[in-house]
Formats: structure tokens, C-alpha cells, sequence
């Protein structure tokens, strides 16, 4: 399976991309960069109305073969929605495939209905209204398929978009903001193909307990693109959309870029860093100074002191198996960047501090994964239950944890296993108090997901928001989607 797998894809990647186009010099790939297109929705005061379509289509990802494809008002991938703090939103889904799917808005405080988790399919042919008031400050969300024990695959076949929220303070900061001109939504995603195109998905049984992971790199939809700069100074909303794979995010000039907002919105301060690391579901924004008119290309590639330290078991096995690690994302041409009228703020915003005095619950939460051989067994036979939290998989009739709503709570995530989790909590934006290690960069401001190493323990405190429901849970769960397929997901309800 593997070895035709590889055999199949050696000869597709030989076919479309010349390795001398692969190679740091020069262009990285005759692929124009793109932009999801961006939708405002209809506006009348503070009402505004989307209305999503969520639809199959052929998409033309591969030069001389076409692939099915998912998307949301577009054959792949989803429109960018864009709103303000204080809107309040409705948002008409119509289900359009032959599948029950879901929209979930990841990152988003709102009511348990609105959430559009496992508790809200839409059957094929179905609508489903989700209305909630924006509350949360300026951010770069996201929204996906959360069909149960299917969402690996759907996200897979392009039901992902991104999410902007915009605030007073967001705009007052003279940010490049000028959607598809200065300001990039940036969705990364790795992808493997069958021969006729289509996305080959968990063709490799290590996947199902590993996650799916791709050797082709799709940045919003495109293999490698090249983005043509047109001004000097760009942001780039980086969003982690594939399943299951962590990007060591850094340009290949090692040039330095300053990290301005994390998973829920603007840090206090700009961060200078050189590389970033992504895992699945996270977002982070970076501004990238382009005005020495050179070509950086940004690529996953780990760095070697890292690399020495913190290889997880799981590289350690892909290094085993041969599998590729080092990967080209896209490339920025910047000789033709005109000066940008903005720059750098030296502040950015002002987070209240830690309400660690009005924690009123600790909960623990072990993330458990057995090796071993049930474990391969399992996977082979396509069991949804091999990953558990606290001993149990998930269960979408049963309520694991209650939590009283506005009150401020420390959760400690505590990874039993080998491989890394990155941990995600609905309707919430949280703060890492303590994890192994130095907190800094994106990691300092408001986080949804939090990347869990290997037996590691990672505290995080957050403030619930007031909405109640003791009928319908939130989840909590790995955002390794073919974790969270096979049980390492929970459920919560606010009341
Ligand atoms: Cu990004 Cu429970 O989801
Ligand atoms: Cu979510
Ligand atoms: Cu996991």
C-alpha cells in the first residue's frame, strides 16, 4: 500500500513540480497565489446575514488531473467571513451534499445551539440557522466541518474557512488590513492525491492512530504559490488547517517577523521571532517586512537545536519510515513592493491579567493513547474508540463535565502518550498559566487550542462566557481530527 502510495506520488511530484522549482533559489512554483473570497454578508444596523452554501465541486489543484472537492459558497475551502465586535450574526447553512455535515465556528463564544458541534447536523438537503452576537475582541477564526467520527474526512475535502473579526481596536492600530493587498488570510493544509486526482485519505493505517498527514502542501487550496507583494509591510493571518500535521513555520533568509496576534486576537506586544510553531487548528498573525525586494520562501523545517531536544516519538517514526519533514509553503516576491504607510505598532493591546485569585474549579484532563498492539489491531479494524481522556472515549450521550457559566476555571491537560496533542476547548479563549518550558511568542495571548507535548502537563485558566444550556454540550478534544474521530473528545455543558 505504501510503497504504491509513494511509487504514485514520487511520479506526481516529478510530473508537476521540477525539483529545480522545489529548490529554495528561485521560484518556488508557477502557482499564483489566492485569496478566499471575502464575504461581508448583508448588514442592516448590527444584523448581519450570511448565507452559506456548502456544496461539492472539481477543483483544478493538480495540473493535468481535476479533484472532487468540498467547500462553502465555492468548490474548495470556504469564503472568508468577515464581521465586527458586537454584530450580531445569522447565518442560514444549507447543506448541499449527500453527507450530514455541521459548521462549526471554532474559536467563537456563543450559545451551545450556535456552536454547530456534533449536536447540530444538517441532514443533506437541510438548513440550519445559527445566530450569535459577537463578544470577543478582534481575531482570525475559523469555522469547520464537526460531523461525528467524520470530521477528519470532511475537513479534508475542503469544509474550512476562515473567520475575521474586526474591532475598534484593531483598526485603530493602522494594521495592514486590506483583504487579498496587505492582509492575507494564510490557510496551510497538507494533502495526499489518488491517481484520479482525488484526495487519497487514510490510505495508511499508521494515519488513523498518527492523523492523516499529506506530502503535498496546499496554501488556500494552491500547491506552493508564489504571492506577488505589492506592498512592503504584509500580514499574514497563519491558520493551521490540516489535519493532523505541526508546522515549524520560518522563512528560508532566516529574516525575523513579528508575531501581533495568537488564536484569539492581538498579543499586548509584538513579538519579534524567526520561526513559529503551528499545530493543528491554531492560528497566529505575523507581519512580514518585505522592503529589501527579495523572494523569501516560508517552509516547515525544524530547527536543529530543536530538533535535538524536542523530536517527538512521532517524527522519530516518520524519520523511521522514510516520510518527508521539510517542506516549501509558499513564496513572497517582493520586487515590486511599494513602501506600506504602516509599520510595526510598538503596542498593540491590553489584556486583563490572569484571574488566577477567582478560579473556582480545577479539573484534570489525561489524554490517553495505549500503545501497544490492541492499539495497531484497533486501528485496522476502524475502531472509534482506541483514544480516550480520563480513561473513557467520547460518548455524545454522555456529559462529562459541568461548568457554571461566568465562572473562571483552571483546567490541566496532561498528555500520557507519545505523540503530541494539540488540545482545543469550545466556546471559550483561554491563557496558558504553566506548561514545560518558556510561555512566549503567540503562546502569550488568548488561546483555543494549546499544543500538549509528550507527557507534558499544560495549565490553562479562562472565564466562561454567561450563555447556559444544560441540554446541549460543548466539546472539548484533540484537534487531530482523527483523534478526535476516534474518542479523544469530550463534552461540557454551561449552566
Ligand atoms: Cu476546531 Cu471542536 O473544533
Ligand atoms: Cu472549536
Ligand atoms: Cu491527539
Amino acid at each position: 500500500m505504501l510503497t504504491r502510495r509513494r511509487f504514485v506520488q514520487s511520479i506526481l511530484a516529478f510530473a508537476i513540480l521540477p525539483k529545480q522549482l522545489l529548490q529554495a533559489k528561485g521560484f518556488l512554483s508557477p502557482n499564483a497565489f489566492q485569496v478566499p473570497p471575502l464575504e461581508l454578508g448583508r448588514r442592516s444596523g448590527k444584523d448581519v446575514y450570511f448565507d452559506l452554501d456548502i456544496q461539492s465541486g472539481v477543483s483544478q489543484i493538480l495540473p493535468n488531473v481535476s479533484t472532487k472537492t468540498w467547500g462553502i459558497n465555492q468548490p474548495f475551502l470556504g469564503v472568508t467571513l468577515r464581521a465586527n465586535k458586537g454584530d450580531s450574526i445569522h447565518v442560514n447553512v444549507t447543506n448541499n451534499l449527500h453527507k450530514t455535515t455541521t459548521l462549526h465556528w471554532h474559536g467563537i463564544k456563543l450559545p451551545a445551539k450556535a456552536d454547530g458541534g456534533p449536536h447540530q447536523p444538517i441532514k443533506p438537503a437541510q438548513k440550519w440557522l445559527s445566530e450569535f452576537d459577537i463578544i470577543q475582541p478582534a481575531a482570525s477564526l475559523w469555522y469547520h466541518s464537526h460531523q461525528m467520527h467524520k470530521t477528519g474526512e470532511q475537513v479534508y475535502q475542503g469544509l474550512a474557512g476562515m473567520f475575521i473579526i474586526d474591532d475598534d481596536i484593531s483598526k485603530n492600530l493602522s494594521l495592514p488590513s486590506d483583504y487579498g493587498v496587505d492582509d492575507f488570510p494564510v490557510i496551510i493544509q497538507d494533502k495526499n492525491f489518488n491517481k484520479d486526482g482525488s484526495f487519497e485519505y487514510l490510505a495508511d493505517v499508521r494515519d488513523k492512530l498518527m492523523g492523516q498527514k499529506g506530502e503535498t502542501i496546499l496554501v488556500n487550496g494552491i500547491i506552493s504559490p508564489v504571492m506577488k507583494a505589492t506592498k512592503s509591510l504584509i500580514r499574514l493571518r497563519l491558520l493551521n488547517g490540516s489535519n493532523a500535521r505541526i508546522f515549524h513555520l520560518n522563512f528560508d533568509d532566516k529574516r525575523m517577523f513579528h508575531i501581533i496576534a495568537s488564536d484569539g486576537g492581538l498579543l499586548e506586544n509584538p513579538v519579534m521571532a524567526h520561526s513559529i510553531t503551528l499545530a493543528p487548528a491554531e492560528r497566529a498573525e505575523i507581519l512580514v517586512d518585505v522592503s529589501d525586494g527579495k523572494m523569501p520562501i516560508l517552509r516547515h523545517k525544524m530547527h536543529m537545536q530543536k530538533s535535538a531536544n524536542r523530536m517527538s516519538g512521532m517524527m522519530m517514526m516518520e524519520s523511521m519510515q522514510g516520510k518527508k519533514q521539510e517542506f516549501d509553503i509558499f513564496q513572497i516576491d517582493a520586487s515590486r513592493a511599494t513602501p506600506s504607510h504602516h509599520k510595526v505598532p510598538s503596542s498593540l493591546t491590553i489584556h486583563a491579567p490572569l484571574p488566577v485569585k477567582s478560579v473556582s474549579n480545577q479539573r484534570r484532563f489525561k489524554l490517553q493513547m495505549q500503545m501497544g498492539p490492541q492499539l495497531m489491531l484497533g486501528a485496522m479494524m476502524g475502531s472509534q474508540d482506541l483514544l480516550k481522556i480520563n480513561g473513557q472515549s467520547m460518548d455524545i450521550n454522555r456529559i462529562d463535565e459541568v461548568v457554571k457559566a461566568g465562572s473562571v476555571e483552571l483546567w490541566e491537560i496532561e498528555n500520557t502518550s507519545m505523540m503530541p496533542h494539540p488540545f482545543h476547548i469550545h466556546n471559550v479563549q483561554f491563557k496558558i498559566v504553566t506548561r514545560q518550558g518558556e510561555i512566549k511568542g503567540h503562546e502569550l495571548g488568548f488561546k483555543d487550542v494549546v499544543l500538549v507535548r509528550p507527557h507534558e502537563i499544560v495549565q490553562v485558566i479562562m472565564k466562561f462566557p454567561e450563555f447556559s444550556d444544560a441540554k446541549t454540550p460543548y466539546m472539548y478534544h484533540c484537534h487531530i481530527l482523527e483523534h478526535e474521530d476516534r474518542g479523544m473528545m469530550g463534552q461540557f455543558v454551561v449552566v
